[in-house]
């Protein structure tokens, strides 16, 4: 039914060369009207690049256009938006100062009688919020907002303008599963009226769940594309991945040892009592919705925000944590969920951001050994399948998914007792996040005290050995038969 509407865009024999990268190699895509094309890849197939080339970010070297069977130039971003396409990016492009109307609104056309009103924007504004089921205020500054909520306030701006083509580069890395399902409605509906959409994932479920076909890219090249009632899971994978996986899941159970970290009675603003302890090898998941407190809780460990009242132990002793350099000194880690944020000097070279925080662990002796800092990366360049020309390459350049990479990679070489990750798959591919599952089993087995903050309930089911869920700012529930447990009852935890 969908491949007999009408073609809406067609690229063909699409290049693109980066200096000593080609990340394109002969790309063909085809979108009609009122589908949802999913396209899938690991982390540094070309997915991005594919889609900067529709949003006029990137000239292919080589290659055809076409909307509604027109060949089209797009030289820039405004003649991608005049052809009606619209683009959500990976990475936010929102004026951090500007409130969440003015985002939106920004550059966008005028009405008739030249202006739009502001009361009129700020009504928009609300009801598209309101249709994904989430509550922002359109005056509030987008740098106060939750990662989440930007990445709300990124879809809404696409969606306020007529857009024909909307292309979504993995616009549900940062939601919640409720999110989600308001995006999905959202999805729905313009499909309906004829929006073709392109959608990027990494999460498998949601491509079953929205998409009518999905394409494949594996290193630069086309793979395939498949309807989705013709294609398993499975078949999936293996397409992306070029080999077959066997299990998604590799979680090595081991005898957990003695208490390593206690907090007790932690309270601060959205964190209302909180105690727990975590074991020498024992992976803690933390899960919940967006907003329940589990950020705010590990920043409170970590020294990052103020706590009110509450203590933090470390192998039975009692620690004075006032700020992060505190809780690092300690042996107290913290990967944040904003990784490209808070964890990378994007005009550094990659061997640079591996090396920054970790200064104290490669130069002992009071200079920075280049060459340790070098085959030590190395390890984790092959470990964790990190795809770059060479360490000299900038952070900036990199995939998405392969700068959340160099960062877990800086984080974990240094040698902490307790490794605290939010999010530590977010974005990461199928085979990539594989790896990640595999270090994360290596530090419990060396015995460290792992607190791992996720939204996705299959990753807090498969590689947690004990799980607390979180809601309003409490520990809503304890499991600890983490093996008989359901998404569902989780869930149900999180809401009520
Ligand atoms: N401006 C650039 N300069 C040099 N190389 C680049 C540039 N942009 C992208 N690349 C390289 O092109 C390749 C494809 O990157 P791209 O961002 O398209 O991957 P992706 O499929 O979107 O991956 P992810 O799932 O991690 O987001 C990577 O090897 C990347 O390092
Ligand atoms: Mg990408």
């Amino acid at each position: 039914m969908v491949s007999k509407a009408p073609q809406l865009l067609a690229m063909r024999g699409i290049h693109k060369y980066f200096p000593g990268v080609h990340a394109l190699k002969g790309i063909d895509l085809d979108l009609h009207k009122g589908e949802v094309l999913a396209l899938m890849g690991e982390n540094g197939a070309g997915k991005s690049t594919l889609i900067k080339i529709l949003g006029g970010a990137h000239q292919p070297t080589e290659g055809e256009v076409r909307i509604d069977d027109q060949p089209i130039e797009i030289n820039s971003p405004q003649i991608s938006q005049a052809a009606g396409i619209g683009i959500i990016y990976q990475e936010f492009n929102l004026i951090p100062h500007l409130t969440v109307r003015e985002n939106i609104f920004l550059g966008k056309a005028k009405s008739r009688s030249g202006f739009v009103k502001k009361s009129e924007e700020k009504r928009i504004a609300q009801e598209l919020l309101k249709k994904i089921g989430i509550d922002i205020n359109p005056n509030a500054i987008c740098k106060d907002l939750s990662t989440a909520e930007q990445q709300i306030v990124e879809i809404v701006k696409a969606l306020s303008s007529d857009v024909r083509i909307l292309v979504m580069d993995e616009p549900s890395a940062t939601l919640t599963p409720q999110e989600v399902e308001g995006l999905f409605k959202i999805i729905r509906d313009l499909q309906s009226h004829g929006i073709g959409i392109i959608y990027i994932s990494h999460r498998l479920d949601e491509i079953f769940d929205i998409a009518n076909r999905v394409m494949v890219m594996r290193d630069g090249e086309y793979i395939g594309t498949k309807p989705m009632q013709e294609i398993s899971r499975q078949e999936m994978i293996e397409m992306m991945v070029g080999r077959k996986v066997e299990n998604e899941f590799p979680k090595h159970y081991h005898e957990k040892g003695k208490v390593r970290l206690e907090v007790k009675n932690l309270n601060a603003k959205n964190v209302n009592d909180v105690s727990f302890k975590v074991h020498a090898g024992e992976v803690l998941g933390l899960t919940g919705l967006v907003g329940a407190g589990r950020t705010e809780t590990v920043r409170l460990i970590f020294g990052a925000d103020r706590r009110e009242s509450g203590t933090i132990r470390l192998d039975d002793v009692e620690l004075n944590i006032k700020k992060p350099s505190d809780a690092i000194g300690y042996g107290i880690c913290l990967l944040t969920e904003d990784r490209k944020g808070q964890g990378l000097v994007l005009m550094h070279s990659v061997r640079e951001n591996f090396g920054l925080p970790n200064l104290d662990t490669f130069s002992k002796t009071g200079f920075l050994k280049h060459k340790s800092e070098k085959s030590s990366f190395s390890e984790y360049i092959e470990s964790m399948k990190i795809k770059i020309p060479n360490q000299e390459q900038l952070a900036k350049n990199l995939s998405g998914g392969n700068q959340q990479k160099v960062v877990l990679a800086k984080w974990l070489q240094r040698n902490c007792d307790v490794i605290i990750i939010d999010e530590p798959t977010r974005g990461i591919d199928v085979g990539a996040k594989y790896e990640i599952y595999m270090l994360i089993n290596v530090l419990a087995k060396q015995g460290k005290a792992i607190i791992m903050i996720s939204s996705e309930l299959p990753e807090v089911i498969g590689m947690s050995d004990r799980i607390l869920v979180m809601r309003s700012g409490q520990i809503s529930a304890e499991v600890t038969d983490v093996k008989n447990v359901t998404q569902e009852q989780l869930l149900e935890h999180a809401i009520h």
